[in-house]
């Protein structure tokens, strides 16, 4: 049973879920916790996966712990009635957590995609460093993405062999997506069209709420100082991020607010931006692989292989230090090259195919050992 329930899991699981789903000796069921609704459906539809059980529970500003509390009770409702032989859980959410401890509860055990990102901060990012290394504890499977994420599982003391390096699933999602030809309605297509350089930007992080006025007056400077520049701004459905956007971001004809986009025309925004600027995790790991420079607005980061890479520059929220990196990706060449070589750490597009394939051996070994032991 895949138990997933907000988009990023929805993007990098779905290509997982597909894959198990046409393996002809393995029932894959799909419990969504929809901890986010417009959001996952939009990817659900993408992708076209129809949850088997759908628990329906994002209420407007719910607190994590309210959340957590409601799934865990009825997560274990569901698990009692279909008795999975495993549950898989992705990244570090109020569902991942509450899927793996409800999955743990009854001794099922617990395959983890993307397990081992660390910051090594359990405040940050808030909650999900914490929820990472709690699934990681209860978990069976560790399904990491890099040597990086296998080491940090490995210094927590998960045993070598539980641990496999399969490359990350966002590449299986994002590659399915560019591959197809594509072409953007409007507004999107005058705005992509106008000849100006676009930012594109995503903010969504918790504990990053009480900073964003800072990052939106850095943006606010940047607008007025470069008349060829443009936002592009997805608008994360939280509230809360709503609300700081009313107070702190100035709008103008060069301020392009937007709903929260179909995957497909997200990725197509990325390969086209001059440059993003977000707190996203997921956006980290497909911006190498599209060779686009992000600042990301963040003071760390559990995904270094991006940094590495060159494609990635941490920035903080503090509004100098962000206008400072913004003005020189827009008006030093050298630097904006040296960010924007594609490569791409996370695999090659097969992480799905691997995962399905070690889950079938698993089960089959663990049904046989359970024969011999019976026989
Ligand atoms: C959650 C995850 C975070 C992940 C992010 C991806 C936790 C604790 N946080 O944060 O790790 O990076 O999702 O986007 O699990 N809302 C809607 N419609 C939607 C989705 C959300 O209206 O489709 C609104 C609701 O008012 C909801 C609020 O957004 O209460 C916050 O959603 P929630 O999932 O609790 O937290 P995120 O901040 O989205
Ligand atoms: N994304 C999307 N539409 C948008 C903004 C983002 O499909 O309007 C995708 C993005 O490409 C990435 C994922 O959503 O794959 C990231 O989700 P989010 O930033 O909400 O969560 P995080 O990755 O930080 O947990």
């Amino acid at each position: 049973m895949a138990i997933f329930g907000t988009r990023p899991e929805g993007i990098k699981m779905a290509p997982v879920v597909k894959e198990l789903m046409s393996r002809e000796d393995v029932e894959c069921i799909f419990l969504n916790t929809a901890q986010h609704r417009e959001m996952l459906d939009q990817v659900l539809e993408l992708f076209e996966i129809k949850p088997d059980f759908d628990l329906n529970l994002m209420k407007d500003r719910q607190t994590p712990i309210e959340l957590t509390s409601k799934m865990l009770v009825e997560i274990t409702k569901v698990l009692e009635e279909t008795n999975p032989d495993l549950v898989l859980v992705h990244g570090d959410t109020a569902t991942t957590f509450a899927g793996a401890f409800a999955a743990f509860q009854r001794q099922i055990p617990v395959g983890h995609v993307e397990a081992g990102l660390r910051t090594e901060d359990i405040y940050s990012p808030f909650p999900e460093e914490a929820n990472r290394q709690l699934v990681g504890r209860i978990t069976t499977h560790h399904f990491a993405a890099t040597e990086t994420n296998r080491e940090a599982l490995l210094r927590e003391n998960i045993r070598p062999e539980n641990i496999y390096v399969v490359g990350n699933s966002v590449i299986d999602a994002l590659l399915q997506v560019t591959s197809k030809v594509f072409a953007f309605e409007e507004p999107l297509k005058s705005i992509m069209e106008s000849g100006k350089r676009t930012i594109l930007m995503t903010t969504h992080r918790r504990e990053n709420l009480a900073q964003l006025k800072g990052v939106y007056s850095a943006i606010n400077r940047i607008l007025v100082e470069h008349e060829d520049v443009q936002i592009v701004f997805p608008v994360h459905k939280n509230p809360a991020v709503r609300d700081e956007i009313a107070k702190h971001l100035n709008l103008n004809e060069r301020t392009h607010l937007v709903e929260p986009l179909d995957y497909e025309v997200f990725a197509h925004l990325m390969k086209e931006a001059y440059l993003i600027f977000t707190d996203s995790g997921g956006i980290q790991e497909e911006a190498p692989a599209l060779g686009k420079p992000v600042l990301v607005a963040r003071n760390n980061t559990e995904r270094p292989e991006g940094v590495e890479a060159g494609t990635l520059k941490l920035c903080g929220t503090d509004e100098s230090v962000v206008y400072k990196e913004l003005k020189e990706l827009l008006t030093n060449p050298a630097a904006y090259e040296k960010m924007s070589g594609a490569k791409n750490p996370y695999g090659d597009g097969t992480t799905s195919e691997k995962i399905a394939d070690i889950i079938m051996k698993k089960i089959r070994e663990e049904k046989s050992a359970r024969e011999t032991v019976y026989s």
